[in-house]
């Protein structure tokens, strides 16, 4: 995501050249009042304004839908109830809690995060978006939801569901592959925002937003007919919703073949690696991993080469690719070594970050 246009001081010029299609406080108040009797208001980083906690389930929620995070997000608080406590944890337990969440960037960075808190701001999240911003793992929309949900800050985000929401109401057909067009709808959502009563306002309006792009404003099939802001929609009025966002750059997907080895001994305990940063699942624990079968033989002692099992291969979807995974099966004397590694028994791997098609692997076999 770009970022948007520095601080704005007054009205932003782009944004005086473009006039905004609807009445920014009738837009306000219709998300604010849908917000209390229609929106999200039970989850369980709601209906607090601890920075730690809302921090905490903003970078959860990236990329991660919300029922896929209740679970974590408990027992992440459970195990690092306050900021100091997760900057003074190790990484590899940070990783060990966020084990089949994905994405375990956002787990490295909320570490160092963490740490940035402790030391440079004597561990009080800063209260505005633009410091905020200059956190690991704090982009301009998330700094935006901190700074809104609990210091009433009068700042904008717009994350993929808003950005579906205010294209569609402003009828704003710019392609967002350009930054030039990403920026001008940042002035258009900064336009938006409530003028009054701030403290009350913000953070109710703020989630009205996210609840109205997650819950109505759907990619496909909206709901026009129970939104809110319908009267006021330009993509409505024009009978064509799911015209916009418009954006033409396309993900090209790519797949990789990647083959595990699954390392046993006589003692039930499977061989793992930490993975190396950067690179797929960095940080991780995991099994050996191997660009080719040859090169996966090639790490085996010669007699256990002829005596492997080769395991139905596995498809796992990243973002970018689809990595196929292959496991091959061997048993190896509980002297081996893979050089980088150790022996993990039953007991002590499932502790361990390991990425979620592993784990998963590892407990069906
Ligand atoms: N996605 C991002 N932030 C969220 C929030 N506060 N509630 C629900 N979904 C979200």
């Amino acid at each position: 995501m770009t970022s948007p246009p520095g601080r704005p001081k007054g009205e932003q010029p782009e944004c005086v050249a473009r006039r905004l299609s609807c009445d920014p406080a009738g837009f306000a108040g219709r998300v604010i009042r849908w917000q209390r009797t229609h929106g999200r208001n039970t989850l369980p980083w709601q209906n607090t304004r601890d920075p730690y906690r809302v921090w905490l389930s903003e970078i959860m929620l990236q990329q991660t839908q919300v029922a896929a995070v209740l679970g974590y997000y408990e027992r992440f608080l459970t195990r690092f109830p306050d900021v100091q406590g997760l900057a003074a944890a190790p990484l590899d337990d940070v990783l060990a809690q966020w084990s089949g969440l994905g994405y375990y960037s956002r787990a490295r960075n909320l570490h160092a995060c963490a740490q940035q808190v402790v030391q440079l701001h004597g561990g009080a999240f800063p209260q505005t978006a633009l410091v905020l911003q200059t956190l690991p793992g704090i982009g301009p929309s998330t700094a935006a939801a901190i700074s809104s949900f609990c210091f009433g800050e009068r700042a904008a985000i717009l994350d993929g569901n808003v950005k579906r929401v205010l294209t569609r109401v402003l009828g704003f057909g710019e392609d967002l592959a350009s930054s030039t067009n990403e920026k001008q709808l940042w002035c258009h959502a900064r336009a938006l925002l409530p003028a009054r009563e701030l403290q009350e306002n913000m953070p109710r309006y703020t989630q009205g937003l996210m609840d109205i792009g997650a819950t109505v404003c759907l990619p496909r099939n909206p709901g026009c007919l129970i939104c809110p802001v319908q009267t006021q929609c330009t993509a409505c009025a024009e009978g064509r919703p799911e015209a916009y966002p418009v954006k033409t750059r396309k993900l090209k997907r790519g797949a990789e073949s990647l083959w595990l080895l699954h390392a046993r001994a006589e003692n039930g305990a499977v061989w793992l690696q930490k993975r190396p940063t950067p690179g797929v699942w960095a940080g991780l624990y995991c099994l050996p991993v191997f660009a080719s079968r040859a090169a996966l033989d090639a790490a085996l002692p010669q007699p256990v080469r002829g005596n492997v099992r080769e395991v139905e291969p596995f498809v796992h979807v990243l973002t970018h690719k689809d990595l196929h995974l292959h496991p091959i099966q061997a048993m190896l004397p509980a002297g081996w070594s893979a050089g980088e590694g150790a022996w993990f028994g039953a007991r002590e791997w499932p502790g361990l970050g390991l990425p979620a098609p592993v784990r998963r692997f590892l407990e069906a076999v």
